[in-house]
Order: C-alpha cells, then structure tokens, then sequence
C-alpha cells in the first residue's frame, strides 16, 4: 500500500524520451521549464478533463528515475509531473462550485503541477502557488499558460510568511512525518486569519484534530502510482 508519495518514484532506467509541446506565448523559457517539457507529455487528470496539465507517462517515465539519477541531476522526485489525488479533488470542487473561490485570494500550498490552482484562476480567484521544487514552479507557469490562466508562482517556502489570503487549500500534504510537523503549525496559525482546505486521500500523518469536513471525492489512481485503482479523497477545514 502506498502512503508514501515519495515511494511512487520508483527506481529503475530512466528512459529518456523528448516530448517538446510548445505552450502558446511562452517562448523564453528556462532550463527548468525544458526539463519538464521533455520529461512530460500533455494530459489530462482523470477527475478535472477539462484542464490540460504536463505529466508523466509511460513514454515519458520520469517517475521509474532512480535516486541516483535523480541525484545526479540535483533533481527532487517529480512530485509536479502528476495530479495527485487530493490535487484532484480540490480542483474538482473548485470547478463544481466556482462561488467559494472568485474574488478571493487563494494559495495553493505545496502545489506541484498547480491543478488546484488553475481551476481556482479559471473560477475567478487572484491565485498564487507555492512549491519549494523550483521544477514544480516551472511546471506551474507551463500548465497556467497552457490552460490561458495566470498564477503567481511563488519559489521557496511560504510556512512562516504572514497571511495575505482569503483561502489556502493544500492537496495531498500528510505525506511525511517531517513536512507534516513543519507546515502544520504554520496552517493552523493560518486558519485564524484564512480559510485552510485540507484535501486527503488517507495519508499517513494527517493529524487527527481540528478537521472538519465538507466534501469527499472518489478519484481514479494507478496501481504504479498508488497501488489501488482509486482513492477516496476528504476535504477538510482546518482550524487551529
Ligand atoms: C504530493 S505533492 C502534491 C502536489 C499537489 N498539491 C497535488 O495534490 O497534486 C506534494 C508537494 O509538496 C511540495 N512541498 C513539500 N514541502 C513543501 C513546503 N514546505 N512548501 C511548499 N511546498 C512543499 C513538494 O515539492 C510537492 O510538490
């Protein structure tokens, strides 16, 4: 069973293959934003077909990259080459139910691919997203162009920043112990001042506390990626 997302990048070659897509507008790209491009082909989340995203795939199989090539390569496991479940469901309910994000300023915390932030720009809200992997930021600003929306791409951490939003939703956070403690804190302190969507699909080290939920969502998985067909997935308030 797989609670652990980093457990998903599964070592074996990389084999490499360059699928180039060129993104309308976007000519000056940087080393990051080629490398995402050639290791993710256009695609679709099972749960949000409407928006296009760059992922991996069979024929682009970053996720078999071993540690050492990763490493080599000074490169994080590709958390931003998929749609993760709680990503999914966020962006599902974000499209269902436009109402509770436009106008508003939203975070998507720990974004990746930025599903969840794209379908809150495309509902009307003023939309930053925060990754500490400088890829993910790259493949943020490919998926914003890709979908015509725009999304302030935020590098580093966030946890500790002053609130200067109306909502910050975190899909598929609680996967490790560590990141769990560090930016737990940060979002319940948050919550006084800003809504905080919690959108889990059974992770490990999603605490047991201060959760309300409001919404759940069955989200077609992989067995490569999640070892089950699919996950269901709770989106929770959180307060602190
Ligand atoms: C499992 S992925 C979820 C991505 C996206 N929310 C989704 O559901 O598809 C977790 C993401 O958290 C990011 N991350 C880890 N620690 C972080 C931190 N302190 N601040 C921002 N992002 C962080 C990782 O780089 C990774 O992209």
């Amino acid at each position: 069973m797989l609670c652990d997302p980093t457990a998903t990048i599964r070592c074996a070659a990389l084999v490499h293959s360059a699928v180039q897509a060129r993104v309308a507008g976007d000519v000056n790209r940087g080393p990051e934003q080629e490398f995402a491009l050639a290791h993710t082909v256009p695609g679709r989340a099972p749960l949000v077909p409407e928006l296009t995203l760059r992922l991996a795939s069979e024929i682009t199989p970053i996720w078999q990259a071993t540690e050492d090539w990763l490493a080599e390569r000074n490169v994080d496991p590709p958390f931003w080459a998929f749609a993760w479940p709680g990503g999914q469901a966020l962006a599902r309910h974000v499209l269902d139910h436009p109402a509770t994000v436009a106008g508003r300023r939203v975070l998507d915390f720990a974004a990746g691919s930025g599903i969840a932030a794209i379908a809150c720009a495309r509902s009307g809200a003023a939309v930053e997203a925060a990754d500490i992997d400088k890829l993910a930021i790259a493949a943020i600003g490919l998926n914003a162009a890709a979908n015509g929306v725009a999304v302030t791409a935020e590098p580093g951490d966030v946890v500790g920043v002053p609130c200067r939003w109306d909502l910050i939703m975190c899909g598929d956070v609680c996967y490790e112990a560590p990141m769990t403690a560090h930016i737990l804190p940060w979002l319940r302190a948050m919550s006084r001042e800003a809504e905080v969507w919690v959108a889990d699909p059974g992770r490990a080290y999603l605490p047991r506390d201060g959760l309300a939920a409001f919404a759940t969502y069955r989200v077609p998985t992989t067995l490569e990626l999640e070892d089950r067909i699919e996950r269901q997935v709770t989106l929770y308030r959180l307060s602190g």
